[in-house]
């Protein structure tokens, strides 16, 4: 699989998911978005469901997604089973879910992050391996809950 990260968000993550997409890009990693492409309003968790199910599925290693909070598309992305969704306003966060949570979903809310704080953060869950060791335990026990 090549590393690839998939993108979605609602109406109104539209800039700050293009924003996502560009350091996704400038981080050499392949960017598939999908979308939506205009600014009608659409559901946040039809599109947290085609990410996460994406992810869970082994489409993409990871997958970032974008509404006016990040909070409905954190909600619905971990409805999906396999997908670890991080709600994240601060790149510190994001570090630390990838790190020890090994978070699989990105969610950011471009009404409270913005543009340049918003795309910090991707960067930063976007670069951070996980730590495994004790964590790695932690995260299979969360993992038992699905089962
Ligand atoms: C849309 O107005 C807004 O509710 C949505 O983007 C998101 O913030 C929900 O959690």
């Amino acid at each position: 699989m090549a590393d690839r990260v998939i993108f979605g968000s609602d109406h109104a993550g539209l800039a700050l998911r293009a924003e996502a997409v560009k350091v996704a890009k400038a981080a050499g990693l392949d960017a598939e978005d999908l979308g939506p492409f205009s600014g009608d309003s659409v559901d946040y968790p039809d599109y947290a469901r085609q990410v996460g199910e994406a992810v869970a599925g082994g489409r993409a290693r990871l997958g970032v997604l974008v509404c006016g909070t990040g909070i409905g598309m954190s909600i619905a992305a971990n409805k999906v089973k396999g997908v670890r969704a991080a709600h994240a306003t601060t790149e510190f966060e994001a570090r630390m879910a990838r790190a020890h949570n090994d978070a699989n979903v990105l969610c950011i809310g471009e009404r409270v992050v913005g543009l340049g704080l918003g795309g910090a953060i991707v960067k930063a869950f976007l670069e951070t391996p996980f730590e495994g060791g004790r964590h790695a335990r932690r995260v299979e026990k969360m993992t038992a809950m699905e089962r």
